[in-house]
């Protein structure tokens, strides 16, 4: 299967490097962008095949990954549009709805919408992935294949749902990233030194979710079983409780699937 990239930034090169560690000839690879040094930068990093003309090179793929901005997708589908009747068209562009992609890509398009996130860069992704109709089983087969080469895959089968997947992974890490930076900042404020701060938010972080992963028992009890009676954590747990600081989490990451809701509307105009 030939594959081609449309855009050719940071996405696109994590995908392109987990498929060529998985053994995907680089010969079947090809990337299309506006910035020649990006071309070069994949060409020289994995050897792929690239160029500037998208709908020259839509022509020889069997699936095109779109991993251009939200705002460029557009015009990049529309000038697709006669090159790729039939093909695998994986979306992985915030927010575009498939009717939208639809229409500017033409009903013969087979489209497949997928949200990674950003832990793909580090094979560590987690990938939600939605078939409009018409796509095949084989096809989405193929999605499947081409994701999973940065990370876990699932499928979820309404696009609402991929508001949730955008809202919870993909805006994800940011919220990971936010509150590493709060424990380096008590860290700090406590009087340990700045490296040491660092190291000690990160270790736990990564520390916590390794175990998470490796016990069955839920976090809930993951918790209970730091938490004794009358000591340090519970006295922590208590003043995050008494600030609702898990309702408003969950309010954010509610924020954050009725923006993808409202993007979706503000990015598929005409
Ligand atoms: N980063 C994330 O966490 C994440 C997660 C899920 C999904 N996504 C989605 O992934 C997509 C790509 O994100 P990214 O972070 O990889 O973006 P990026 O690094 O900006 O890459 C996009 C590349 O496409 C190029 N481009 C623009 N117009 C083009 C055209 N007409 N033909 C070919 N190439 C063109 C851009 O060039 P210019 O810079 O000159 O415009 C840029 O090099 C976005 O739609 C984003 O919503 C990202």
């Amino acid at each position: 299967m030939n594959i081609l990239f449309i855009g050719g930034g940071n996405m696109a090169a994590a995908i392109i490097g987990g498929l060529i560690a998985k053994d995907w000839p680089a010969a079947a690879i090809h990337a299309v962008d506006v910035l020649p040094e990006a071309l070069k930068r994949l060409e020289q990093q994995f050897g792929i095949r690239t160029s500037g003309d998208g709908a020259a090179a839509a022509r020889n793929a069997d699936c095109i990954v779109l991993a251009v901005k939200p705002q460029q997708l557009r015009d990049v589908a529309r000038s697709l549009a006669p090159a790729i009747a039939g093909k695998l068209v994986i979306s992985i562009a915030a927010g575009i709805r498939g009717i939208d992609l639809a229409r500017w890509l033409g009903p013969a398009a087979r489209i497949v919408r997928a949200m990674p996130n950003t832990p793909a860069l580090v094979s560590a992704g987690i990938t939600g992935l939605h078939a409009m109709p018409g796509v095949s089983d084989t096809q989405k087969r193929d999605a499947e294949r081409i994701l999973a080469a940065v990370g876990t895959t699932f499928w979820v089968g309404s696009e609402r749902d991929l508001d949730a997947v955008t809202a919870v992974s993909g805006s994800g890490p940011a919220y990971v990233f936010y509150f590493i930076e709060a424990l380096e900042q008590a860290a700090l404020e406590l009087g340990l030194p700045a490296e040491t701060a660092r190291q000690s938010a990160l270790a736990t972080f990564a520390g916590a979710v390794k175990l998470a992963l490796a016990d069955s028992a839920d976090p809930a009890t993951l918790r209970a079983r730091v938490t004794s009676k009358g000591g340090t954590t519970e006295r922590a747990i208590g003043l995050l409780d008494q600030a609702a600081v898990k309702a408003a989490f969950v309010r954010a990451v509610r924020g954050a699937a009725e923006r993808a809701d409202e993007l979706g509307d503000e990015l598929g105009k005409d």
